[in-house]
């Protein structure tokens, strides 16, 4: 069975899934999700995904609904049946209905659970080859930019920005240093060195971000993870942007000024074959 919706422990049809307009993911945003790259049918890194999602639970004192163990064999069972080999499944967890409108948590709560697998549409080569553009604006989110949650308004904003300039990103900067983007993480490579916003309250702890770090680790690419300023990522030689269904991508022009030679650069070339060989390693050793 292809594209079936998980809705509180009913797997149904798209056009038969639906959520209550009481639910308060729909009225407040008030809920959290993940995003789940799944290869060859393999899901990527699920133990920290769903790791992450315990935490963005914490952080809006929502019970987790499920068992870590439930929660894989529900991903299990997607990526198993789906009609893609290549997906990315969404996860998202609510606080559920209220009787009332009322900001305040219900007494009762019952969480609202829907998992979806969506086609994996990794970016088209002429972005890795040629690069993207992107522009930056002012970070205008709350501050917890760490939990993953379904309060995206600010998100959409700010990507819409990028889409409305024909670019692909919008790179972030509150108070001088770079956060991250709409939808992203953001590395700058200068003189050589790796540079990586500190993970805290202003970015999401990104799965792509720490999977870069390890490779640069292992490899021998030198890294910094430390408060990068705006003015650092303006002269950055290479700027990056990733996440789980962009991988990684080269930045070549901010606000329409080419980033070092206005190409995609060297290290970027070594960073994206070894998250492809990382890939295809960690799929091949469970499959
Ligand atoms: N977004 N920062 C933000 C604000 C994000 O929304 C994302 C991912 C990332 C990268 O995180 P990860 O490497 O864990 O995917 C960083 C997902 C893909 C989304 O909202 O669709």
């Amino acid at each position: 069975m292809s594209a079936r919706i998980f809705v509180n422990g009913r797997w149904l049809a798209p056009e038969d899934a639906s959520i209550p307009v009481m639910d308060r993911g729909f009225l407040f945003g008030d809920g959290v999700y993940e995003v789940i790259p799944v290869y060859s049918r393999q899901p990527f890194r699920l133990e920290q995904h769903l790791a992450r999602l315990q935490q963005s639970l914490d952080g809006i004192q929502l019970a987790n609904p499920h068992r870590i163990e439930d929660w894989v064999a529900l991903v299990a069972q997607l990526a198993r049946e789906a009609e893609w080999e290549d997906q990315s499944i969404y996860i998202q967890v609510t606080r559920g209905p209220m009787a009332v409108r009322n900001h305040a948590f219900p007494k009762q709560v019952t969480p609202t659970v829907v998992l979806l697998a969506e086609p994996m549409t990794t970016p088209p080569a002429a972005q890795r080859e040629q690069g993207i553009a992107a522009v930056s604006a002012a970070d205008i989110r709350w501050l917890r930019c760490d939990l993953k949650t379904t309060s995206l308004l600010a998100n959409c904003l700010l990507r819409q920005m990028a889409v409305s300039a024909g670019c692909v990103e919008t790179v972030l900067f509150r108070d001088g240093f770079l956060t991250e983007g709409s939808a992203s993480s953001i590395f700058v490579i200068r003189n050589g060195t790796l540079l990586a916003p500190i993970k805290n309250h202003l970015m999401l702890p990104g799965i792509t971000y720490d999977v870069v770090l390890e490779l640069a680790d292992r490899h021998g690419l030198p890294f910094q993870v430390r408060d990068v300023t705006e003015a650092e990522t303006r002269a950055a030689d290479e700027l990056w942007m990733c996440s789980s269904t962009k991988e990684v991508l080269p930045v070549v022009t901010l606000d329409g000024r080419e980033v070092g030679n206005g190409r995609p650069g060297t290290r970027f070339a070594q960073m994206y074959a070894w998250y492809q060989e990382f890939k295809a390693t960690v799929m091949r050793a469970r499959a």
